[in-house]
């Protein structure tokens, strides 16, 4: 039994959605989690994930590893006592820690297969509430956005705690997504951007404000196909980032280089000061500004169509 689940990027809304503004964020089919499960010859539940070097008995992961926590979630979830034979392989060509969501994309593929392997198929809805649960254990307090778009794997418009909306694109348009190759610290600058919003509630909450109405424009945006909107909304976004503390210079540097290099608008995407930036670009732009983001020191890229 095989399952897989993409990556995602946020277009829109980061650090505002844990503040219950909305946030557009869509599926990044490039990279993706495949998990194949089948009968184990030998006794256990053995896991095989070459990419981070396990290969384990379930029982002899440490009680909170994040893959060994999913399959007993589920387990008990559906009501299985007695463990069964399993061969579980994940596969993953999602950075780790990069802001594109591979720990939920391990989820979310990791549940898809074991519950179709053991004949209890889950719905979408089932899938996205489970692997919120567990992204709960392991980054404090999550919106949701990451678990929602990656089990939907459609363009999601989400407000925390509201049922998600799936978004329609007029017009397909290019994005050029550009790697710092530096982890994303995205619990310390989730809780260092709440100890500033104590501090100055005023302050950041217009800044909340700004950031839903450029989403609610970027969506219309999107659905009316007046894609060359998104250019100015993405730099509007990315500065007020910069004022909540959540670029660095190496982002603020990379999204430079893209709009030197003929982007339309670029800006940080994720929980930031690493991980990811995104830039708009016309599509016969695409590889000449991912070629400027790698001489600028991007540590990859990867060009994505939205549609
Ligand atoms: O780095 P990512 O893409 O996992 O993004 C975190 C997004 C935040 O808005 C900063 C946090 C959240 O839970 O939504």
């Amino acid at each position: 039994m095989k399952a897989s689940a993409p990556g995602k990027i946020i277009l829109f809304g980061e650090h505002a959605v844990v503040y219950n503004r909305p946030a557009l964020a869509v599926p990044v089919t490039q990279v993706h989690v495949d998990v194949e499960v089948l009968d184990s010859p030998r006794h256990g539940i053995w896991i095989h994930a070459p990419g981070i070097d396990l290969h384990s008995e379930l029982n002899s992961l440490p009680a909170d590893h994040p893959i060994g926590s999913v399959i007993l979630k589920l387990f008990s979830t559906l009501g299985i006592s007695s463990l069964p034979t399993l061969d579980i392989t994940i596969a993953s060509t999602i950075p780790v820690a990069a802001g594109l969501g591979s720990g939920a994309a391990v989820s979310v593929a990791l549940i898809r297969a074991l519950a179709q392997y053991l004949a209890h198929p889950l719905s979408n809805e089932k899938i996205n509430d489970l692997v919120f649960e567990i992204e709960k254990l392991h980054h404090g307090t999550p919106s949701g956005i990451d678990n929602t778009v990656i089990t939907y794997a459609q363009p999601v418009y989400f407000i925390k705690g509201q049922p998600m909306e799936i978004f329609k694109v007029g017009k397909p348009f290019t994005i050029v997504i550009g790697d710092t190759g530096i982890p994303a610290p995205t619990k310390e600058s989730v809780s260092d951007l709440r100890r500033l919003w104590l501090r100055n509630t005023n302050h950041f909450e217009e800044i909340f404000n700004e950031i839903a109405q450029i989403s609610l424009i970027a969506r219309r945006s999107i659905e009316s196909g007046k894609t060359e909107l998104l250019g100015n909304l993405m730099d509007h976004n990315h500065s007020l980032l910069q004022d909540m503390t959540v670029s660095s210079p190496m982002l603020d540097g990379l999204v430079k280089t893209a709009r030197n290099a003929g982007a339309l608008g670029a800006k940080l995407s994720g929980s930031g000061r690493g991980g990811n930036m995104i830039a708009l670009v016309d599509q016969p732009n695409a590889e000449s500004v991912a070629g400027a983001l790698i001489s600028a020191g991007a540590k990859r890229t990867i060009i994505t169509e939205v549609n």
